[in-house]
């Protein structure tokens, strides 16, 4: 069985206030499996595809052109539950309601500086990590320490 996997990506501002390690530790102190992960400045096509569901909003311009104003960190991150667990992780879309102890919650405070993205669905993970991503840039390797994350 293939453990469900998601889609997350540390954005232009997270990057730019150097918070890209505060952001790793979470998802590998919980004890996700980093499958995949590279740095990459956006094209326009790219940030229109992803975001594609936004296309019609007011916002949209704006969330385009500040996806695509620096480097981000895409990353796929595997685990049992990871595709809503990490959106729980990451917290409410607006950082002043977002919960303390999410990454919005603790690290941010505008809706448009969020830090960081996660898939939020099935669907949308799938759809997400072969847009980002090809098949050959995700590993499949067992964490020397897995036994001690998951009882078998
Ligand atoms: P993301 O897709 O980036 O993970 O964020 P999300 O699911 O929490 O929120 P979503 O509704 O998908 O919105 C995508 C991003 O658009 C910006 N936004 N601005 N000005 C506004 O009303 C507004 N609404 C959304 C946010 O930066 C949000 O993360
Ligand atoms: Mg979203």
């Amino acid at each position: 069985m293939t453990a469900e996997r998601t889609f997350i990506a540390i954005k232009p501002d997270g990057v730019q206030r150097g918070l890209v390690g505060e952001v790793l530790g979470r998802f590998e102190r919980k004890g996700f499996k980093l499958v995949a992960l590279k740095q990459l400045i956006p094209s326009r096509d790219l940030a229109q595809e992803h975001y594609g569901v936004h296309r019609e909003r007011p916002f949209f311009d704006k969330l385009v052109n500040f996806i695509t104003s620096g480097p981000v960190i895409a990353m796929v991150w595997e685990g049992e539950g990871v595709i809503s667990n990490a959106r729980r992780m990451i917290g409410a879309t607006k950082p002043l309601e977002a919960d303390p102890g999410t990454i919005r919650g603790d690290l941010a405070i505008d809706i448009g500086r969020n830090v960081i993205h996660g898939s939020d669905a099935p669907e949308t993970a799938v759809f997400e990590i072969g847009l980002w991503f090809s098949a050959d840039e995700l590993s499949s390797w067992e964490p020397a320490d897995q036994i001690w994350r998951v009882e078998e």
